[in-house]
């Protein structure tokens, strides 16, 4: 089938790549000509790991092109998928929908005229409970024959192209038969695959992505609230994520403790969600994602002061060095990364920070000029009186305690991860200490 995909950042890049992979004819599209000439020789705009091999196998095939035109993408095809981003408003924390807008009124004019019989508008972006049926009227308004579905994806960075491809479950908001039954068609080696579809209305899948993040937000504020209890009880957090996600009923996952979550959706969507739901007049049912949201916050701070505690009550000339800078392992995001937060704030209280990033370091430094940065961990570490290990990237777990003890000036650790082993760190003579845990050492 034909299809176009308009907006080629995180979600519009890999939909398409994958939407290609699967055996569409598929035609990229975003204002952005440099982000565009990038893609079109298979080069992705951010770290994700199979994509960059996914669209250069597309491209060459033949099966995935690029553009910045609607007016090509109106006549390309008579599906698209609307893949705009939805950033955060300064200062109400709404969801900016000007994006969104932007598209669906860009694309209008000329589907009006593109001699397709039926076309379908597919939202996948994140957006607010009520825009699908709002824009719908707008859309159809100028474009008759023009329908509008809503598709939401659950993709998470790092592990996109698998999200993608085997997704654990479709969910299509569609107000015709014949809207459903083309998005069934399209996905049809992912059903056949065995994913599960769900098809209801445009509100009811709007709904289904702001409540799973959601849920997943709260999900690792409990453990982090319940981390700060530890704290004044002498219990230890980690044993009981584990003995809690024991219980099937609850499940481990989302149940690391540490500094908490990041990123370009969960705290978004949770104010975005909040927002909407004052907007209409509901905002008591959701309060408690405010309370999810401090709680979230509140981790960066501990941390910072669990530093502080290590380096002797003050950071003026301390050295500082900062193991992760991406919100989280196996990707360059750095959007509301909780490591460069916590960075930047132990900088702004006077220490000298010097920040290691397996792949995020290009663009922790255009988010935060004033920091230091450096290419291995030793060189982040050296003569160090404090060490944060704030992204849990894989290599991290490999590092040797010992060489490393040799490197600081202090062989004091802050573990906000919990993925290092105290044993081998301790005995090392390492000075080991996390949130919601007794001293490990
Ligand atoms: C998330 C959703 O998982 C995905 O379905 C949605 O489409 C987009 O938002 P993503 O932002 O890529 O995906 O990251 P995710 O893997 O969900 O992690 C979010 C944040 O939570 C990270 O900062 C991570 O470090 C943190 N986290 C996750 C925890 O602090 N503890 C956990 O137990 C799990």
């Amino acid at each position: 089938m034909r299809l176009t995909v308009i907006g080629t950042g995180y979600v519009g890049a890999v939909h398409a790549a994958c939407m290609a992979d699967i055996g569409h004819e598929v035609l990229g599209v975003d204002i952005d000509a440099e982000r565009i000439a990038a893609l079109t020789s298979g080069r992705p705009p951010f770290y994700e790991p199979g994509l960059s091999e996914m669209l250069v196998k597309a491209v060459t095939t033949g099966r995935l092109s690029f553009s910045t035109s609607l007016a090509e993408a109106a006549s390309f095809a008579d599906t698209h998928f609307i893949c705009v981003g939805t950033p955060q408003h300064p200062t109400t924390g709404a969801a900016d929908l000007s994006h969104v807008e932007a598209a669906v009124n860009g694309l209008a004019p000329y589907l009006h005229d593109s001699g397709y019989e039926r076309i379908l508008v597919v939202g996948k972006s994140t957006v607010p409970v009520g825009t699908a049926d709002r824009l719908a009227g707008r859309l159809h308004a100028a474009a008759p024959r023009a329908e509008l579905a809503w598709n939401p994806e659950f993709l998470r960075e790092g592990c996109a192209v698998q999200d993608t491809l085997r997704p654990e479950r479709l969910v299509v908001g569609a107000r015709s038969e014949q809207a459903e039954a083309r998005l069934r068609e399209i996905y049809a080696p992912l059903l056949d695959g065995g994913t599960p579809f769900i098809g209801t209305d445009p509100a009811t899948a709007e709904l289904v992505k702001l409540a799973s993040n959601s849920f997943l937000a709260t999900k690792i504020s409990f453990i982090n609230a319940m981390a700060e209890i530890c704290d004044v009880t002498g219990a230890d957090v980690l044993t009981l994520a584990e003995a809690m996600g024991q219980d099937s009923r609850i499940g481990p996952r989302f149940l690391a403790p540490g500094l908490g979550f990041g990123g370009s959706c969960l705290p978004k969507d949770i104010r975005a969600f909040t927002a909407r739901a004052e907007e209409l007049g509901r905002g008591e049912s959701v309060a408690f994602l405010r309370q999810v949201d401090e709680i979230n916050t509140r981790q960066r701070s501990r941390t910072v002061d669990l530093a502080r505690q290590l380096v002797g009550g003050s950071f003026a000339d301390r050295n500082i060095a900062v193991l992760g800078a991406a919100f989280k392992p196996r990707s360059d995001d750095v959007r509301d990364s909780p490591a460069l937060a916590v960075a930047d704030a132990v900088r702004r209280r006077g220490a000298q920070v010097r920040v290691h990033d397996p792949e995020a370091v290009d663009n922790a430094r255009a988010a935060y000029p004033a920091l230091q940065f450096a290419l291995d961990v030793a060189k982040a570490c050296e003569q160090a009186d404090v060490v944060l290990h704030l992204t849990e990237w894989p290599q991290y777990q490999e590092l040797d305690p010992v060489a490393l003890a040799a490197v600081v000036r202090t062989p004091a650790m802050v573990d906000a991860r919990n993925t290092l082993d105290p044993a081998a760190w301790c005995s090392a003579g390492w000075t080991l200490r996390a949130l919601g845990r007794p001293r490990l050492g």
